[in-house]
């Protein structure tokens, strides 16, 4: 049986955040970026593993948001290509605003490529809106960026849409994975 792990990243972790941004976002971030991030407390970088039997655990998934005033600034969010399509990046994108509802932040934002359909419907079925458009945003493409928006993370319905999202994911996630609720936590 598959088993999945979330956790906050540690310096330990680098090598493999490094190779699987390069996968995902083509090498966004530098080792020192990452390790910046990992050592400020404004910064979560939750990372996802997957282990199987006596294998050792497999980063398969990443999602960092920085905490700026009552904002949550969801910065990356990625999952291994062959992982892609499971419903694993609903997964994460649950743990990084629960993390921002820990941290009692009142909006989410993000940009986007405005031809990223895929993470476009991943964050709208969370209730992101456009609300503006960057010209030119990606300096190696010269892509729009979109700016999304998610209000009334502070409101107790919020709390109860995403324990809903949490049990849907999990029923859908559980035929191929084991899901023990430890391990889901964040450490
Ligand atoms: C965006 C990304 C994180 C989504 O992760 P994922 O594990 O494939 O997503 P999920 O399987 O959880 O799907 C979530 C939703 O995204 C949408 N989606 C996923 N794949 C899609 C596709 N090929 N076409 C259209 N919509 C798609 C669907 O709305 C889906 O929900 P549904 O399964 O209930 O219909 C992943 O594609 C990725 O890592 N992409 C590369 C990095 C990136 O672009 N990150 C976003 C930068 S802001």
């Amino acid at each position: 049986m598959r088993s999945l792990l979330m956790k906050n990243a540690t310096l330990q972790e680098v090598p493999e955040i490094l190779a699987l941004d390069q996968l995902c976002f083509g090498g966004i971030w530098s080792k020192q970026g990452y390790e910046r991030e990992i050592d400020s407390p404004n910064s979560s970088i939750l990372l996802l593993f997957l282990k199987q039997d006596n294998l050792e655990a497999q980063l398969i998934g990443l999602g960092c948001l920085w905490s700026i005033v009552e904002e949550a600034h969801i910065t990356l969010l990625g999952i291994y290509p062959d992982y892609q399509g499971q419903g694993l990046g609903k997964l994460l994108l649950t743990s990084l605003l629960q993390n921002a509802v820990a941290r009692k932040l009142e909006r989410a934002t993000l940009e986007v490529k405005t031809t990223n359909i895929s993470a476009i419907a991943l964050y709208q079925k969370f209730g992101f809106k456009v609300a503006g458009r960057r010209k030119n945003y990606y300096p190696k493409t010269g892509e729009d960026a979109f700016i999304l928006w998610r209000s009334g993370l502070e409101k107790p319905e919020f709390i109860t849409e995403l324990e809903t999202w949490k049990t849907q994911i999990h029923n859908i996630l559980s035929s191929q994975y084991n899901l023990l609720p430890e391990n889901l936590k964040q450490h």
